[in-house]
């Protein structure tokens, strides 16, 4: 008989996560025996892309797809990850299918490309980053955090373990603490409290750097944060 605890099914959603970034973060928490909702505009396309993971992590994954609102109402965990171009009107359009006591993972990264720009210039937001128009946006009760903005996506979807910290920005310290812990579960990541929401602008614009220089040098870069104690890092 096993004896361990049994462990309390935690569906993660992953709005817009038939993406390379939905999907890479999808992967990487898969292999780390999460359950896993990818969400989409099409629900075909969610259950296309789910069955393409659950092929490539084996019969032990627990993978399904669902269209976006369904996919938000069956999970407290949700992760964006839509171009910011989508990003408030699927957020209108998702706001009575997301529970009160949520939990919203932003990783959208606002880009001059959404306005026919560059993919390595950072777009201004009114309310200051991509994650704090989602604050404004998510019914009463759901906290927002802003993190994986920094990770490649084409690393994500790889085997190796990544070598990038997750910078972690939330004004509710339980949300941001929960994303750390899922930061934590993809190999080679550390996760690092970046304070408040309202820093989450300047971890957003770091990503056009990493974009530009991944132009310049061919590369896949990511961030790495040193000098704090060892307890920092989770
Ligand atoms: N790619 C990276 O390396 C990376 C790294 C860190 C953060 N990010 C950020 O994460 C987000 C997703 O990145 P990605 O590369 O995966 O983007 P993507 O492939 O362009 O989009 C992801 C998914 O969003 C859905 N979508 C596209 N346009 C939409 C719209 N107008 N409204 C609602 N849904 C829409 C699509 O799913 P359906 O058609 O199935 O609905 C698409 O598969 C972006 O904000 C990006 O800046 C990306």
């Amino acid at each position: 008989m096993n004896s361990e605890p049994a462990r309390p099914i935690r569906p993660i959603a992953i709005i817009g996560g038939t993406g390379p970034a939905g999907m890479g973060l999808a992967l990487r928490w898969a292999r780390a025996g999460e359950t896993i909702i990818i969400g989409s505009r099409d629900e075909q396309r969610a259950q296309l892309a789910a069955s393409a993971l659950q092929r490539k992590v084996g019969k032990q994954a627990n993978v399904s797809g669902l269209e976006n609102g369904a996919a938000s109402s069956a999970a407290d965990i949700l992760i964006l990850t839509v171009p910011f171009e989508g990003q408030a009107t699927l957020l209108k359009q998702l706001k009575s299918s997301i529970t009160p006591g949520s939990v919203l993972i932003d990783a959208t990264v606002p880009l001059a490309s959404a306005v026919g720009g560059r993919a390595s210039r950072p777009l201004g937001v009114w309310q200051g980053s991509a994650a704090q128009q989602a604050a404004e946006l998510v019914p009463k009760g759901v906290s927002v955090v802003a993190a994986f903005h920094n990770l490649s996506a084409d690393l994500l979807n790889g085997d190796d373990p990544l070598d990038c910290d997750v910078i972690v920005c939330s004004d509710d310290g339980d949300a941001g603490q929960l994303a750390c812990e899922l930061a934590a579960k993809i190999p080679g990541v550390r996760a690092l409290d970046g304070g408040r929401l309202e820093n989450a602008r300047i971890v957003e614009s770091v990503t056009a750097l990493l974009i530009g220089m991944n132009i310049r040098h061919k590369g896949h870069a990511g961030i790495r944060i040193t000098g704090l104690p060892p307890a920092s890092y989770r």
